[in-house]
């Protein structure tokens, strides 16, 4: 990957590029074969059904403040930047550590980026990283978000799914993991970008309720109630709530279908707007969900297996970061060389989906 550090304005810039990229993931990996000491599953049935072979997930020691900032110093690392030069910082978690401060707030901190540029979170579940470079995009061109002198924003796509996760039950609990990654991004004269993203309301496909089942009357107004939702105050009823509610639940076979449509839908979108046919991109990076989802759509689209990069095998779900994720290991097996084009692709809660096209 290219490492330039140009001080040309952002005036006349209208694509973005990604010139630098860094992952982290938890030390622990269980395999299939570890999951059967927890639940009556096995290797077959996971690795037919979505070819996930292992995850890394975060134990008491790891959280996803700690991912997000190894990630991101190792992008800056990579793009060869400091973090004085850092106008924006993004992350795309469904998982955050805490209600607030954001995690990217939290990775500024730890990092040092001086205060006075912005950082915040966005939850648009498995198609984070996707929104957030469409947000990013439409950001540094309007010239807001970011001082002159510093022009790069740090993308971050971070998951501790594992928090989420009932291991007592075993069709959502084996498809996920844990993992970060980030991308140092800039504006560009010279390298195009495109982008789209979508969302259809659905609460019922794909959701976990964390917080806010335990409302306790704080105040009585003209008659109404004002109610605190402390998670800290457990009462019998939060608990039965959390037990009920707070892991995360999915329509498997309904969120399947959806994801086939809309990938699919995508790649056509993505081709239309960059005028690159899908024939003629060097990959498609999809959502690491699950190898039959992208199998299907690459059939049906008559496209080569090379073309579909994929690491879900070592990482499972890792909703967020699964396409920053990808692209990071990409760049560690020197498949982003200078001309590099690619598509990425996210469907995920929400119901939430979009496309980006990118050159390296
Ligand atoms: O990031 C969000 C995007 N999410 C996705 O893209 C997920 C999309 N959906 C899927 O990938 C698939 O629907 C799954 C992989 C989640 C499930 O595959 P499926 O073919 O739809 O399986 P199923 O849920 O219909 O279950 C089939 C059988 C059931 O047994 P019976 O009722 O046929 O006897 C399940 O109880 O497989 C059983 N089963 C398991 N068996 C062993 C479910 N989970 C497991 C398991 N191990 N872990």
């Amino acid at each position: 990957m290219e490492k330039k550090k140009d001080r040309k304005s952002y005036r006349h810039m209208n694509g973005i590029e990604i010139i630098g990229l860094g992952k982290a993931v938890p030390e622990t990996r269980l395999t299939n074969e570890d999951l059967r000491q927890y639940m009556d599953t096995s290797d077959e049935w996971i690795r037919s059904r979505t070819g996930i072979v292992s995850r890394h997930l975060c134990t008491g020691e790891e959280s996803l403040t700690d991912l997000a900032t190894e990630a991101s110093r190792k992008a800056m690392e990579d793009a060869g930047i400091a973090p004085e030069e850092v106008g924006l910082v993004i992350c795309a978690t469904c998982t955050t550590d805490y209600m607030v401060p954001s995690v990217a707030c939290a990775v500024q901190e730890n990092i040092g980026i001086p205060g006075g540029v912005p950082a915040f979170d966005i939850n648009a579940a498995c198609s984070g990283f996707v929104y957030g470079l469409q947000l990013i995009y439409s950001l540094m061109n309007a010239e807001a978000a970011c001082r002159s002198e510093r022009k790069y924003a740090l993308m971050i796509g971070g998951e501790q799914l594992s928090k989420m996760l009932d291991f007592s039950e075993r069709s959502v609990s084996v498809l996920f993991g844990d993992g970060a990654a980030a991308a140092i991004v800039r504006g560009s004269s010279q390298k195009r970008f495109f982008c789209h993203t979508a969302a259809e309301g659905d609460r019922s496909a794909l959701y976990a309720h964390t917080v806010g089942r335990n409302q306790i009357p704080a105040m009585e107004y003209k008659g109404k109630r004002i109610v605190s939702e402390n998670p800290l105050q457990i009462t019998e009823a939060y608990a039965a709530g959390i037990m009920k509610d707070g892991y995360l639940r999915m329509d498997g076979r309904k969120v399947f279908r959806f994801a086939v449509r809309v990938l699919a839908a995508e790649i056509d979108q993505m081709a239309e707007q960059s005028k690159v046919p899908a024939e003629e991109i060097d990959y498609i990076v999809c959502h690491q969900a699950n190898s039959r989802i992208i199998d299907y759509v690459r059939k049906q689209k008559n496209l080569p297996e090379e073309k579909f990069f994929m690491n879900l095998q070592e990482y499972g779900n890792t909703s967020g970061a699964s396409i920053p994720l990808a692209l990071a290991d990409m760049k560690d097996r020197g498949m982003l060389k200078p001309g590099t084009r690619i598509f990425c692709i996210g469907f995920g809660a929400g119901l939430t989906w979009g496309g980006c096209y990118l050159e390296f």
